[in-house]
């Protein structure tokens, strides 16, 4: 199924190169590829591509255009072998019986809104209950369902490709014709990069994310990841996962100011299932500027992942909901806290917290993110 359809490597490597000085163009010719494949239907039909980027040290991004979707990441160990360090798929038939969210841009509205209510310039919406009893990740079509448009970004001297989806207005719940971008670019410097672009007829709330599964030894538990966060609040919540509204400072259990083994005090958050699955408001100088947010190593493979991101928070949640029911890429069963979620965005359940940093966009403003993931081997 996954046959070549087109190489569009060459459209994106010579982009530009006329009008560009030739030592610039002849630069950017080394500079990686990336190409198109087809990657199956959905069941209404839909064709579906893999765009796979590939920079000039050999690392390889997978994107799909159903769910705008991560599906592979191959970055290399501390002896140059590269490794799949993203839970998730061998075809889209794995991820249309369902999955539980393995890369996808995640939205509108990542994360929960309580009771899947809200009240926005005085009128009242519901949204579905997807996460009973709240609405999580955009309901139960939410925008890591629907087959986005791509495109080979020719404006990046790094391979690139540009995604988008206008959800209508109306959708789940929603109000508003949301018109969203988000563009992957894997860099010479072992960066993937995601930025994302939303603009609106009408306000509406919006939180997008990305929501990788991380496993930088490629497989087994994330217990033995070394963690840091640049957070020294995080947000506590309900039994539901919902936000009580308070920001409250690490404790000794939540702290990952110092680098710390995610397993070292894992037990002592109890509950059903237990484990991590908090937002961290990031420590930052200035909001809405690029600053680290956390940085994960892994010993036996010497692998680093450090992310940057443009916004307030993150959520870290551990895989606590992963069972070993999911059999995902090469027949690998995934297990319970067999990977964790970074998920930079807006904190959860913001629009029925006015003290909580804004999500809602309104006509003629621009909501803007830039989350970076750079690999690197200790
Ligand atoms: C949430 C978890 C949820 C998971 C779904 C995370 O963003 O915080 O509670 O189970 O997504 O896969």
């Amino acid at each position: 199924m996954k046959k070549t359809m087109a190489c569009v490597a060459a459209g994106f490597l010579l982009a530009g190169a006329a009008t560009e000085p030739s030592a610039i163009a002849a630069k950017k010719r080394n500079k990686g590829s990336v190409k198109k494949e087809a990657f199956g239907k959905t069941k209404d039909g839909k064709a579906v591509e893999a765009y796979t980027l590939v920079n000039k040290n050999g690392l390889k991004a997978r994107i799909i255009t159903y769910g705008a979707m991560l599906t592979e990441m191959h970055v290399p160990d501390k002896d140059g072998l590269l490794g799949d360090v993203v839970l998730g798929h061998d075809n889209l038939e794995n991820y249309l019986d369902g999955h539980p969210y393995f890369g996808v841009t995640t939205g509108r509205v990542a994360n929960r809104i309580a009771k899947g209510k809200f009240i926005l310039d005085g009128k009242e919406y519901t949204l579905a209950l997807n996460n009973d009893p709240n609405h999580l990740h955009g309901g139960t079509e939410g925008i890591d369902k629907k087959v986005w448009s791509a495109r080979v970004s020719r404006s990046k001297a790094n391979p690139a490709v540009a995604f988008s989806y206008t959800s209508p207005d109306g959708e789940e719940g929603y109000p508003g014709r949301l018109k969203m971008k988000v563009t992957y670019t894997l860099t010479d410097d072992d960066e993937l990069q995601i930025e994302y672009l939303a603009t609106t007829d009408k306000a509406t709330p919006v939180n997008l994310t990305n929501h990788a599964y991380w496993n930088l030894a490629g497989k087994g538990t994330i217990l033995d990841h070394v963690l840091q966060i640049n957070a020294d609040h995080y947000t506590p919540v309900d039994a539901t996962g919902i936000p009580t509204g308070e920001i409250l400072k690490v404790d000794d259990v939540m702290s990952f100011i110092k680098p710390t083994a995610i397993g070292a005090r894992i037990d002592k958050i109890t509950g059903e299932p237990g484990g991590y699955d908090h937002n961290y408001c990031l420590n930052k100088k200035e909001s809405g500027k690029l600053s680290l947010a956390a940085r994960v190593e892994e010993s036996t493979s010497g692998r680093v992942l450090e992310i940057f991101t443009t916004e307030p928070g993150i959520q870290l949640y551990t895989g606590n909901f992963l069972d070993g029911t999911e059999v995902g890429k090469g027949g690998q069963k995934y297990e319970f806290r067999n990977a964790l979620c970074l998920e930079a965005q807006h904190f959860p359940d913001s629009i029925n917290h006015s003290q909580f940093p804004n999500t809602v966009l309104r006509k003629n403003q621009k909501y803007t993110q830039t989350t970076i993931h750079k690999f690197s081997v200790r």
